[in-house]
């Protein structure tokens, strides 16, 4: 009997407690890999890449100042409409480590958004020069790509890296760059082992030159001596194959999954989007998303976002900072947000934030049992014999960099929205569109549920002083009705608990 009164007391302690806790924070789960397929290492479930390339103003807009996550405001007026286009992953070219990104990342984050980021930069010391790799491959180089990667492994929504992207593009960048990728990547990986607080891809983004393609992406996958430590984790294809109306076979869709069906590691396409026949109408992602392609593939993201002058935007950002949707955009949207209702079969319910989840994974047979595969003595049309100063990374990798950690932050309500006008051609958008919606609240809002505090623009700091007493008040009588002498007196203690909070 007395155990049994005890028993009950702890059940009913952590039922109260998780009465307390339940739903008050909604995280977002970070991606692993697993054989060839990108996985929810919470939910278990395949995650399919349907994305975008965002560098507004290109990779020259990288200063002291500006990067394209440092400005909160232009990433409210953008991840809403990254909401609106119904994405789940961006790409992200260049960035300044030395800036702060917290807002921006938890912003995307809130947003249900993944990022993958390249780490390199056209400013000096911040990126291989592919014809003469041994004049910038050096320690001033890797602290920079590893001051990114300090950075931005703790944010949970850093889906992976690029080391690097078409740096092999011609016969003289194959003669000579393709062991520094390889070194790169191995270096990185061996800093996000020693200093990451969780295990990040690395990958590799393509161009898609046929001369190279079998060659580079065998290369950078093969393991060397047996050792997976240069290996890339992911393969990333720039593929602009698909142009206007196309098929399969037309495209060369059906020779790339031919190509790479064997391949070890998850495949994106890391930008597509051929812009030769206008308006765009982006048929190929209904091609891309096909049940063909998935078996090979894990999505893609199209290039680009903003409008540059190579014409590739969906949306046209204008002097003020406003934005003007463009006849891509809603092409693009309209065949994002319909691969989540219709067609396939092995398609399940999709979740609000626009992962397709498969009810069979076929994905599994295609794991291969041993890892990936021995290195060769020689790929074709590419020059792998250049010794490469192996040890210039060492120290840093031991010792680490001291960049700051990234961290999800607290936002104001109205910092979710864009204070940018949106267009979209007859006029100006709802305000809905403008609003970020909230998918994982990630414990950094006050209060979701009490609307009406957030009119009253609340103070952060004293809402989280409530917060957590708040929570601690829960806690504490929690463990009263723990200690109580008997249920009756724990009932009545809850109730009390319960009328209080
Ligand atoms: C980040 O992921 C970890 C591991 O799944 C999880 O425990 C944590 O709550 C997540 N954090 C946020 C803020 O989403
Ligand atoms: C553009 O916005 C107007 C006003 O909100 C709306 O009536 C119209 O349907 C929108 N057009 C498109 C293509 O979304």
């Amino acid at each position: 009997m007395r155990y049994f009164r005890m028993f009950l007391r702890w059940v009913m302690f952590a039922l109260c407690l998780s009465f307390k806790f339940a739903n008050s924070e909604s995280a977002i789960n970070p991606i692993i890999v697993q054989g060839n397929r990108f996985i929810d290492s919470v939910t278990g479930k395949p995650f399919f890449v349907k994305g975008v390339d965002y560098q507004p103003g290109g990779s020259s807009e990288i200063t002291e100042e500006r990067d394209p996550l440092s400005d909160p405001e232009v990433c409210a007026r953008d991840i809403s409409l990254f909401q609106e286009l119904g994405i789940n992953t961006v790409r992200i070219y260049s960035v300044n480590p030395e800036l702060n990104h917290d807002k921006c990342m938890t912003m995307l984050a809130v947003a249900g958004i993944y990022l993958v980021l390249d780490v390199n930069s056209p400013l000096d010391n911040q990126h291989l020069n592919r014809y003469e790799p041994w004049t910038s491959y050096h320690p001033l180089y890797l602290e920079h790509i590893f001051n990114i990667i300090e950075e931005f492994s703790y944010y949970n929504n850093t889906l992976g890296f690029f080391a690097g992207n078409e740096i092999v593009n011609d016969r003289r960048s194959a003669q000579y760059s393709p062991p520094y990728i390889k070194n790169v990547i191995k270096d990185m990986k061996q800093f996000i082992k020693l200093h990451s607080p969780r295990p990040i891809p690395v990958g590799y983004s393509a161009a898609d030159y046929l001369r190279y393609r079998v060659s580079l992406s065998k290369y950078l996958e093969c393991c060397e001596h047996g050792n997976s430590a240069s290996s890339v984790d992911f393969y990333g294809i720039n593929s602009y194959q698909w142009c206007g109306s196309q098929t399969m076979e037309s495209s060369g869709y059906d020779k790339l999954i031919d190509t790479y069906k064997s391949y070890t590691k998850p495949l994106i396409f890391s930008e597509f989007g051929c812009n030769k026949v206008l308006p765009r109408q982006f048929e190929e992602v209904s091609a891309l998303f096909s049940d063909r392609m998935n078996d090979v593939f894990s999505g893609g993201l199209v290039y680009e976002f903003t409008q540059e002058p190579n014409n590739y935007g969906l949306v046209k950002i204008n002097g003020e900072g406003d934005a003007l949707l463009l006849d891509d955009f809603f092409q693009l949207k309209k065949h994002y947000t319909h691969l989540d209702q219709v067609g396939r079969q092995q398609l399940k319910v999709p979740t609000r934030d626009g992962n397709l989840i498969f009810y069979e994974q076929k994905s599994k047979n295609n794991i291969p049992k041993n890892g990936c595969p021995v290195c060769l003595d020689k790929y074709s049309n590419l020059n792998i014999d250049t010794k490469v100063d192996s040890d210039l990374g060492v120290f840093l990798i031991k010792e680490g960099v001291s960049n700051e950690h990234g961290q999800f932050v607290q936002l104001e309500d109205s910092e979710l929205v864009s204070k940018f006008k949106i267009y979209n051609g007859t006029g100006e958008v709802p305000e809905k569109v403008k609003r970020i919606e909230i998918l994982h609240d990630l414990g950094i809002f006050n209060d979701v549920k009490d609307k009406n505090r957030k009119q009253a623009g609340d103070n952060p700091k004293t809402s989280t002083g409530f917060r957590l007493n708040q929570n601690l008040f829960a806690v504490f009588m929690c463990f009263m009705l723990l200690i109580s002498d008997n249920i009756l007196t724990g009932i009545r203690n809850l109730a009390a608990f319960i009328y209080h909070v």
